[in-house]
């Protein structure tokens, strides 16, 4: 999967991935739910949950489906990611109260209150490395003290700097904790997502790696 390929735009400028989603160039998307997510989504809060950079939104349903008290948001620059995921809401039956989509843009978007859980896949890697810290100030601000941001990291390589490519930025367990820590967060749990919970597509043992942590203070 390549996902730097084709023009001038950079990941950082919206319209990069508008156009890859108006293109249909969509490669990260395995239609389905992380099966990790899935496994662990009774363990995590239920209240009020967002996705940023949902895409088809596979991972939005199966948190709303496990939980009927979760109210899900999912978020995504791109109009039709979002169309998309109101369809398979409205084909799973579930209400627009428990379940919306967004398009907005993570470092810009309004919110009522702060999230219970946040779960990022394939987000922060989607992000130049140069917005990586701002990526954790803004966690910070969206998940409510004591709450959960679930983070299921990929692609993992080496030094995690981005440098090695990704698609579209490589990542480490590292380049994760060296920016939420000071942002806040304490690492509760993680590990390399096991063999039976890998998505289809994703290659080898320790290319995805799974944490789940704790925003501390008030
Ligand atoms: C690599 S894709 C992953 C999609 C989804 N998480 C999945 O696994 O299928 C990254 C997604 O993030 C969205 N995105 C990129 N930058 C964003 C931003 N600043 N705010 C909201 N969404 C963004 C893109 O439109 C794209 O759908």
């Amino acid at each position: 999967m390549t996902c730097r390929d084709n023009s001038d735009l950079s990941p950082d400028q919206p319209v990069y991935w508008r156009d890859r989603w108006e293109k249909g160039v969509t490669p990260w998307d395995c239609g389905c739910a992380h099966p990790l997510l899935v496994h662990l989504a009774p363990r995590l809060p239920s209240g009020r949950a967002l996705v940023p950079g949902c895409g088809s939104g596979y991972d939005v349903i199966a948190l709303a489906k496990q939980d009927p008290a979760r109210q899900v948001t999912g978020l995504d620059l791109s109009e039709l990611a979002c169309k998309r995921g109101e369809s398979m809401r409205d084909e799973a039956g579930l209400s627009s109260k428990q379940v919306q989509f967004i398009e907005g843009d993570f470092f810009k978007f309004d919110y009522e209150e702060p999230f219970d859980l946040v779960y990022d896949y394939t987000f922060f890697c989607a992000l130049p490395p140069h917005l990586r810290k701002q990526w954790a100030a803004r966690m910070a601000e969206l998940v409510k003290p004591s709450g959960i941001l679930f983070t299921l990291m990929f692609p993992v390589r080496d030094s995690g700097t981005g440098a090695e490519g990704g698609p579209p930025f490589s990542v480490s367990h590292e380049a994760y904790a060296s920016v939420l820590e000071p942002a806040g967060f304490k690492l509760l749990e993680c590990g390399d997502v096991p063999s039976a919970y890998r998505r289809p597509k994703t290659p080898s043992p320790g290319a995805e790696l799974y944490g789940l942590w704790q925003r501390v203070g008030a």
